[in-house]
C-alpha cells in the first residue's frame, strides 16, 4: 500500500511536471519579487469588506480594517508581542510559542530581505474547531499547521491579484495533497482555500513593509493533515486495456489485489525506460555506423 501510493505520488509528480513545464513556459515565480522600497508607512491597500458577513461568530473580535500603525522600528520586531496588541490571537501566540514557529518567523526577519507574511486565526477561529482537533494533532504536525499560516515573503494585500497559486507556506510542499494555498484577489474580497478551508481575509493585523499579518476566521486545514488521502491509483488503464484485449497479462493480474497491480506498473515502467534505452543506443550504432562508413 504504502509502495503503491509512493509510486503513485511520483507519477503524479512527473506529470504534474511535464504538464506544467509544457503548458507555461519558465517556472513560475514562487512569489512576486521584494516590493519596492517601500515606506514605514503601511502601502496602500484595497478595502476589505467593510461589512462582515453575518456568519462571522459573536465570539470573534471586530476585524481591525485599518492596519496598525508601524510601530517605531527599534530593534527586531517581535510578532507575539504585535498580536498580544491587537487582542483575540491568544490561541495562535500559545501554538506559535509551543511550535517555535514564532523563533523560525523571528530568525527569518532578521536574516532574509523578503519579509514575512502571516494569516492569525482568531480564538474564535480555533474555537470554532471541532473540540479535539488540536489535541488529535501530534507535535510535528502541530508545527505544519502553524507554518501553513507562515508565508516566507511579505505580500502587501495589494499584491494578492499578482501572486501565482499555489502559495508556497513554511509547511513546505505546494502539491496537491500537501500544503498548497491559493489566494485570489477579488473587488472586495482576497479569498483564501486550502482546499478544505474557504475563507477570506477579515482584516489586516499589522503591516510595515517587511512584516504582513492578515486576521482570519478560520484555522486554514491543510490537505495534508486533514485532507483525503491520495485516491488509489485510478483502475481505468487496466480495465481499458482488459476491454481491448490488449494484453492478456492485464486480465490476470486485474483479479490479483491492487498492490499487484502497483508492482506491475512500476515492472512496466523500467520495462519501458530499458526499451527507450535501447533504442536510443541502437540509434546511437546507428549513426556510429553511418559515420564510420563515410
Ligand atoms: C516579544 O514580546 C513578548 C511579550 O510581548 C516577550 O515575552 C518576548 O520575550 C519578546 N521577544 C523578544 C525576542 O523580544
Ligand atoms: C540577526 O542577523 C544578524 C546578521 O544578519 C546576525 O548576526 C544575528 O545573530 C541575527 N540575530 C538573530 C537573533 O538571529
Ligand atoms: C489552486 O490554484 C491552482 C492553480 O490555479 C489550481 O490548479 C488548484 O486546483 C487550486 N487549488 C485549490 C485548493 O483551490
Ligand atoms: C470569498 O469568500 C467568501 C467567504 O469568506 C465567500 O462568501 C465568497 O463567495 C467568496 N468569493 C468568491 C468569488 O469565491
Ligand atoms: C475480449 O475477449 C473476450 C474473450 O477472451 C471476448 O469475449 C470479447 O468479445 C473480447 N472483447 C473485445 C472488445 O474484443
Ligand atoms: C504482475 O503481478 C503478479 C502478481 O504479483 C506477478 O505474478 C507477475 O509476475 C507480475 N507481472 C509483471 C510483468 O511484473
Amino acid at each position: 500500500m504504502v509502495m503503491k501510493q509512493t509510486f503513485f505520488s511520483f507519477l503524479l509528480l512527473f506529470l504534474f511536471h511535464c504538464t506544467t513545464s509544457v503548458a507555461q513556459a519558465p517556472i513560475p515565480a514562487p512569489l512576486p519579487p521584494p516590493t519596492p522600497p517601500t515606506p514605514t508607512a503601511s502601502p496602500p491597500a484595497p478595502p476589505l469588506p467593510t461589512k462582515s458577513p453575518p456568519a462571522a461568530p459573536t465570539k470573534s473580535p471586530p476585524a481591525p480594517l485599518v492596519p496598525a500603525a508601524a510601530p517605531s522600528p527599534s530593534g527586531p520586531t517581535n510578532v507575539t508581542k504585535i498580536l498580544e496588541k491587537a487582542k483575540g490571537f491568544s490561541l495562535f501566540i500559545r501554538l506559535l510559542k509551543s511550535t517555535s514557529v514564532a523563533d523560525q518567523i523571528e530568525k527569518q526577519l532578521n536574516d532574509s530581505n523578503n519579509g514575512v507574511t502571516i494569516f492569525a486565526p482568531t480564538d474564535g477561529a480555533f474555537s470554532s474547531l471541532s473540540s479535539g482537533v488540536l489535541n488529535s494533532l501530534n507535535d510535528e504536525q502541530k508545527e505544519e499547521l502553524i507554518q501553513f499560516h507562515v508565508l516566507s515573503s511579505y505580500i502587501p494585500l495589494s499584491q494578492f491579484q499578482t501572486v501565482s497559486n499555489p502559495l508556497r507556506t513554511n509547511a513546505g510542499d505546494t502539491s496537491k495533497y500537501s500544503f498548497p494555498l491559493n489566494v485570489t484577489a477579488y473587488p472586495n474580497s482576497v479569498n483564501i482555500s486550502t482546499g478544505l478551508t474557504h475563507t477570506s481575509l477579515s482584516g489586516t493585523v499589522y503591516s510595515d513593509g517587511q512584516l504582513a499579518i492578515y486576521q482570519l476566521d478560520k484555522v486554514l486545514l491543510p490537505m495534508n493533515i486533514f485532507g483525503a488521502k491520495p485516491p488509489s491509483p485510478a483502475p481505468s488503464p487496466t480495465k481499458r486495456k482488459k476491454e481491448n484485449n490488449d494484453s492478456t497479462t492485464d486480465d490476470t493480474t486485474a483479479a490479483d489485489s491492487s498492490t499487484d497491480d502497483n508492482v506491475n506498473a512500476s515492472g512496466a515502467m523500467s520495462l519501458t525506460i530499458m526499451t527507450i534505452q535501447t533504442t536510443v543506443l541502437s540509434g546511437f550504432a546507428m549513426i556510429l555506423a553511418i559515420v564510420l562508413s563515410l
